[in-house]
């Protein structure tokens, strides 16, 4: 997100300050920077001193104490604070289908997990935390910016690089059917420029950010993954109640299969009316193909590791499915 953002910035003209640690990108020419760690109080009051903006945007707070400490330190130096929230923040996501009024975890804005590293159960209600702990700050003038899976060049998370991958080594590639399931992952791009969009338009408030319900299916991706790598693979179509008996875990062994189908049904009609544009999948897809061809190497995250299947699972389990077709 932070390098989307600062792009989208950068290219609209505008003075831009980064603030890390200067482990995840180099500074691209043009922002100011402050190095510096969100969680040492000393670095956000230096960074506070540099100011001020006339806003924030925290891309990837996600401790809701270290969100408390940047949003206070930060109250007297910035106008407004925006926030990259998250659908996990929905009590009933993936339950239920979600607006920006359904309910929430409870989250506590003071909460410090003692534990930093990735725990996809305590996700949504620490992002939570921080969204309470900024309007603690910043009242209604917060803006928060809640996204579907984002997808796109830089990907750190492998979902969508292990997709190209797979499909670019061809042969018969185990695809979860059915293949007109509805998805709605974002451009992480789209999601940078909506949310300046939102700033120049003083928006506050929280927007869910994903494609349109019903725009993109599962087989779009693969056959855009095929079109973008040119390879020849054939994609089998294995049902969903025969995948999760053998165990396969969705969204992460098979990245971005979600089965239920309010899993994709985030309503985005406010982000839409407020004029979010979502460029089409096929671009997303030839572009995160591109920039990986071009050596694009993504931040290190202990998230990466998590997600596709192995070659030899992969088999197996089409050897065993396609047996099962044949027949005694
Ligand atoms: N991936 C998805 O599908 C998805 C879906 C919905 C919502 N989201 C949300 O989207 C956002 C994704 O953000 P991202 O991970 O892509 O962000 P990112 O661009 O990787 O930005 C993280 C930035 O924070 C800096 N940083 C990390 N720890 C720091 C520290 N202790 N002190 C100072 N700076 C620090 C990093 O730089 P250094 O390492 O150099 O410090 C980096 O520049 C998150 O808010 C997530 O909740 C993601």
């Amino acid at each position: 997100m932070g390098r989307a953002v600062v792009r989208e910035a950068l290219r609209r003209g505008e003075e831009v300050t980064l603030f890390n640690r200067g482990r995840s990108i180099d500074p691209p020419a043009g922002a100011r920077l402050v190095r510096g760690d969100w969680e040492r109080l000393e670095d956000l009051d230096r960074l506070a001193a540099r100011g001020p903006w006339d806003v924030v945007v925290d891309v990837a707070g996600a401790v809701p104490v270290v969100v408390r400490n940047t949003a206070r330190a930060l109250s007297q130096a910035v106008g407004r604070y925006v926030f990259v929230s998250t659908i996990s923040v929905y009590r009933d996501w993936p339950y239920q289908p979600v607006d920006e009024t359904a309910a929430q975890w409870d989250g506590d804005p003071d909460f410090d997990p003692g534990t930093r590293h990735w725990d996809p159960d305590a996700y949504g209600p620490l992002k939570v935390g921080g969204e309470l702990a900024i309007r603690r700050e910043f009242g209604d003038s917060a803006l928060f910016i809640r996204p579907h899976v984002i997808l796109g060049p830089g990907e750190y998370v492998g979902r969508l690089p292990w997709w190209l991958k797979r499909v670019e080594r061809g042969g018969a590639v185990l695809a979860p059917a059915p293949a007109n399931r509805y998805i709605q992952p974002v451009d992480v791009r789209d999601v940078a420029r909506f949310t300046l969009d939102l700033v120049t338009a003083n928006a506050t408030g929280a927007f869910n950010v994903a494609t349109p319900i019903g725009r993109d299916t599962y087989g779009d991706l693969l056959q855009a993954c095929r079109d973008a790598t040119g390879s020849t693979a054939e994609f089998v179509w294995v049902d969903e109640a025969w995948l999760a008996e053998r165990g396969v875990r969705e969204w992460t062994e098979i990245p971005i299969w979600r089965t239920l189908p309010t899993a994709w049904a985030m309503n985005t009609d406010k982000a839409r009316q407020a004029g979010l544009v979502c460029r089409p999948l096929r671009e997303t897809v030839a572009d995160t193909w591109r920039w990986m061809r071009e050596g694009g190497v993504p931040v290190a995250h202990e998230r990466a590791a998590e997600h596709g299947m192995s070659a030899e699972r992969e088999s197996e389990l089409l050897r065993v499915w396609q047996d099962s077709r044949r027949g005694p």
